[in-house]
């Protein structure tokens, strides 16, 4: 099939809002805010910086010139260079991971639009039983997945950029509202100086370990998704410059969601939880007191899932553009294959907030929930092991002489000292410096 055929970006402004939408999505806004306010402040950020540079940034350099070389998916992308032999289950690994976290954001997503609407008509119902309410997750659920289709069932440029092109504008313009009404709030400084005041003593291994896999999720990047999207480019585009400018808007609009989010805590004399709670429980605290917090709230929430659709889209394309590619599928059917699969691995996610005491307390996990246990594997450890292996492919498989041809392509000082140093990178250092964070994940070694 051509390239033309399985479709292309319409430019190269559409590929980079399309990529960008990917990674900006809850990991950025939600996500990162609270890790950082409690891994150290500005200390996790310069940490976070330093992981997206040196190591997230080459993989996703490797990862499009891989995409763009093929115009395939991941499995074809591999099988291209290697037909044969045990390299096609990385692929494999890909697709899987891209369904299997599609079915929990998802979830995630549901819960951000359907708080839009509890904002909005200033419904009173907590958190705890919005989610154990199963026919509203469910409803949900099915609401959200049906826009990810919707999307994706358009095909590249029909749907893919075409709401890109729509969607991605709308975020920073709706943040940075946010961002001002929240630092005018009385107060609001004492959250800036806890987001950001710098403090070293926390940073162990536990703490790079977060910060890495913070880079892998939020970029996107461990699963194929910038494969996927790389193999949609023109030989002609310039990787380097496209890609970084990706990275770069993501980590300015992670920067943003903080200010957004602490001082209009700190300001409401709440204290900055964890995780759900602080999306879903302190923030609604906070829009019900405050004045004009029904309109902010529902902005909020708008775009949360506005940044949640853009991503969830990248994370379904991955499996049909396999289907496509591999299974020579009709996307329209590919889409709703894997909408359906879906759908029936989210069941025990959405069943995990207190619904099912078996989901939400698996027996053979202290303290996991199933959900819990689903972003464990497929969020914190098969997206780096992804990216490790990658790497190694990339540099030592197909070899970094026909890497570094097709980044050229489209920019040809690239050939200089900056393929030198990209190719030391992705050949020796993401593969040691993945590794060695694997061992202090698995307890193998200690800080
Ligand atoms: N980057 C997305 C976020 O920050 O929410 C999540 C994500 C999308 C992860 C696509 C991986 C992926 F392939």
């Amino acid at each position: 099939m051509s390239s033309n055929t399985r479709g292309s970006w319409g430019s190269r402004f559409g590929f980079v809002l399309a990529a960008a939408g990917s990674a900006v999505g809850l990991g950025h806004i939600w996500r990162f805010p609270y890790v950082t306010g409690e891994n150290g402040g500005a200390a996790f950020v310069i940490l976070y910086i330093l992981c997206v540079f040196m190591i997230g940034v080459p993989i996703l350099f490797a990862e499009l010139s891989l995409g763009r070389h093929s115009h395939k998916n991941p499995v074809g992308a591999i099988k291209a260079i290697a037909p044969h032999g045990v390299w096609k289950y990385l692929g494999y690994l890909g697709v899987a991971t891209g369904l299997f976290i599609l079915s929990y954001y998802t979830l995630i997503a549901g819960w951000t639009f359907g708080y839009i609407f509890k904002t909005l008509l200033q419904n009173p119902v907590t958190f705890d039983d919005f989610s154990t309410n199963a026919p509203l997750n469910a409803l949900l659920y099915v609401i959200f997945l049906l826009m990810t289709i919707g999307v994706v069932y358009g095909g590249i440029r029909g749907g893919i950029e075409r709401w890109s092109k729509i969607l991605m504008p709308i975020l920073p313009v709706i943040l940075i509202f946010i961002i001002i009404y929240s630092l005018t709030l009385e107060g609001a400084m004492e959250g800036v100086r806890f987001y950001l005041r710098p403090d070293f003593s926390v940073i162990t291994g536990e703490t790079i370990m977060i910060a890495l896999g913070q880079a892998f999720f939020a970029n996107s990047l461990g699963m194929g998704a910038m494969i996927t999207y790389g193999s949609y480019l023109d030989k002609k585009e310039n990787i380097i410059a496209a890609g970084t400018t990706v990275v770069a808007f993501g980590i300015v609009i992670s920067f943003l969601a903080g200010f957004a989010i602490f001082p209009a805590v700190f300001a409401m004399g709440k204290s900055p939880a964890e995780g759900a709670a602080l999306v879903f429980v302190i923030l609604p605290e906070i829009f019900e007191a405050m004045p004009g917090g029904l309109l902010i709230g529902t902005l909020f929430f708008l775009l949360l899932a506005i940044a949640a659709l853009t991503s969830a889209i990248s994370l379904l394309e991955v499996p049909v553009a396999f289907l496509i590619d591999e299974r020579k599928m009709r996307r329209k059917v590919a889409t709703w294959l894997v909408g359906g699969i879906t759908l029936i691995f989210g069941i025990p996610s959405a069943l995990s907030f207190g619904a099912s005491d078996f989901f939400s307390n698996l027996p053979f996990w202290t303290d996991q929930s199933f959900f819990g246990m689903m972003d464990y594997i497929f969020g914190s450890i098969a997206l780096p092991l992804g990216g490790m292996l990658f790497s190694i492919f990339v540099a030592w498989r197909w070899g970094l002489v026909g890497a570094n041809k097709e980044i050229a392509l489209g920019n040809e000082t690239f050939l200089g000292i900056q393929s030198k140093m990209w190719g030391i990178v992705i050949k020796y250092i993401c593969p040691i410096v993945i590794f060695f964070v694997f061992l202090f994940q698995t307890g193998l070694l200690t800080w």
